[in-house]
This record gives structure tokens, C-alpha cells and sequence, in this order.
């Protein structure tokens, strides 16, 4: 069958990443989380004390990037991907809020996009991707043949990223959380470079009140819709 490419973007915490895992495993697809390859570059600047009281030192960071290798590894018993940052699994350490708080500065800068948009099209080179972010639609896949652009409110994304991070055993307030989503939120789509908007013949998806099963099953007549059974 035909293999498509598929663009996921869309505000922080609207589930981005469940409907992609979902979609990449029904359909057999390559799955990226494209924001997890920001979240590791932004831990290693803050692992090398390139941000400090949340301003980055970017001339520095620009000379590191050819030193900044980030992959992503199948975890055969987690069946699922994994992130290395040189070599070193980190994808527990690009969950906290300390790479929450800084992500958005470090993803603003032009040199660090550009780096991870060309390993994005690399990977995405055969098709049969699920990838989700950001400018994926807009600036990584602007051919993709199925885009999807999700939204939901603020408090009910604080609600559900507060859900995750207790679960995960982190003590954090409410209020914190909603003020990241809300601060990113404003970030991400005023930055200068790529900002998040929906990008042109992109389908919105307010999941606020649309159960994960709905949305699944909604998705996926698109999908059907855009797979042409006749040109395999
Ligand atoms: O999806 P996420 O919340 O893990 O993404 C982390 C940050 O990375 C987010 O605040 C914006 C940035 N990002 C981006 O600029 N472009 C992408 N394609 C993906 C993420």
C-alpha cells in the first residue's frame, strides 16, 4: 500500500504524541517526536551551563552543534523509540521542567533549527512517517499528504501535563504547569524562525472534549481518505 507522510502540529500537550504513536503503530509507520530532539538539545546546553538564569549564551551553543549528535534508538521491550544524546539515553532527563522552562529559548534559535529540520527530512526521505512538533506541516513536510493541526484549551492541557508529572512522581503546582503551557504557547508562535501556526490545507482538531478512541477513529477515516487504494 501507498505510504504517506504525516504532520502532526500543534499547541504544547494537546496529545500530539499519543494520536501519532497510535496512528505510527496501526499504520506501520516510523514515529518521530520532533520535540523531543529539541528537549535534548536544550538539556545539553543546559548540561554545559550554556543557560544560565534562563538566558542562553547562543554564540556558544551555535560553536557546539557540531558536537551535539542526537538519534533515536527502538526500544524492543518498551516497543517503543528512544532519544540519545551522544550516545546517552536521555529520555527521562528531557521530561523535566528545567528542559521545559528553557525548550522554547533554545528552539527560537535559526542554526539549532536548521540542524534538526535536516535530520527530520532525512529521516522522513522514504515516507511512512508519523511525525509530530511545531513547523511540520509549515517548514519540515510542507508536502505532507495528510497535516493536522490540534488545539485544546489551556487548563484542560495544564491538567493533563499535571496528571503525567504526578503520576511520574514529581511534586509540581498546578499553577507552574499552566503557566509553562501558556509561556510556550506564546514563545512557539511568536518566535521569528517558524513559528506554530496551521499551515495551509492543515486540518484543526479540538480534542477538549473528544475522547482519545473518537479522535483515533476520526483520524484515521483522513488517513484512509488520503491513501490511494487504486496507486499502491
Ligand atoms: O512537543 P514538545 O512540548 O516536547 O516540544 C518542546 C519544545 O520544542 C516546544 O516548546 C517547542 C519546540 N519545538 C519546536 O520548536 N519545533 C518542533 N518541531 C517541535 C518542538
Amino acid at each position: 500500500m501507498k505510504k504517506i507522510t504525516i504532520a502532526i502540529d500543534g499547541f504544547s500537550s494537546t496529545g500530539k504524541s499519543t494520536l501519532a504513536k497510535q496512528l505510527a503503530q496501526k499504520l506501520q509507520y516510523v514515529y518521530v517526536d520532533s520535540g523531543a530532539m529539541y528537549r535534548a538539545v536544550a538539556l545539553y546546553a543546559l548540561q554545559h551551563k550554556l543557560i544560565q538564569n534562563s538566558v542562553l549564551n547562543t554564540e556558544e551553543l551555535i560553536n557546539n552543534l557540531p558536537l551535539i549528535k542526537v538519534a533515536f534508538q527502538y526500544n524492543a521491550s518498551l516497543k517503543a523509540s528512544e532519544i540519545y544524546l551522544n550516545e546517552v539515553n536521555v529520555n527521562t532527563e528531557i521530561r523535566t521542567m528545567e528542559v521545559s522552562n528553557t525548550v522554547s529559548i533554545v528552539a527560537s534559535v535559526p542554526e539549532v533549527r536548521q540542524q534538526l529540520v535536516a535530520l527530520q527530512q532525512h529521516m522522513g526521505a522514504k515516507k511512512g512517517i508519523v511525525m509530530d512538533g511545531r513547523d511540520i506541516g509549515t517548514v519540515v513536510f510542507p508536502d505532507a499528504e495528510l497535516k493536522l493541526f490540534m488545539t485544546a484549551s489551556a487548563d484542560t492541557r495544564a491538567q493533563r501535563r499535571y496528571d503525567e508529572l504526578v503520576a511520574g512522581g514529581t511534586t509540581v503546582s498546578f499553577d507552574a504547569v499552566l503557566e509553562n503551557i501558556t509561556s510556550r504557547d506564546h514563545l512557539d508562535s511568536t518566535r521569528e524562525d517558524s513559528p506554530l501556526f496551521k499551515s495551509e490545507g492543515a486540518i484543526e482538531i479540538d480534542n477538549s472534549k473528544l475522547s482519545l478512541d473518537h479522535q483515533f477513529e476520526k483520524v484515521l477515516a483522513l488517513v484512509n481518505s488520503k491513501i490511494d487504494f487504486k496507486n499502491p
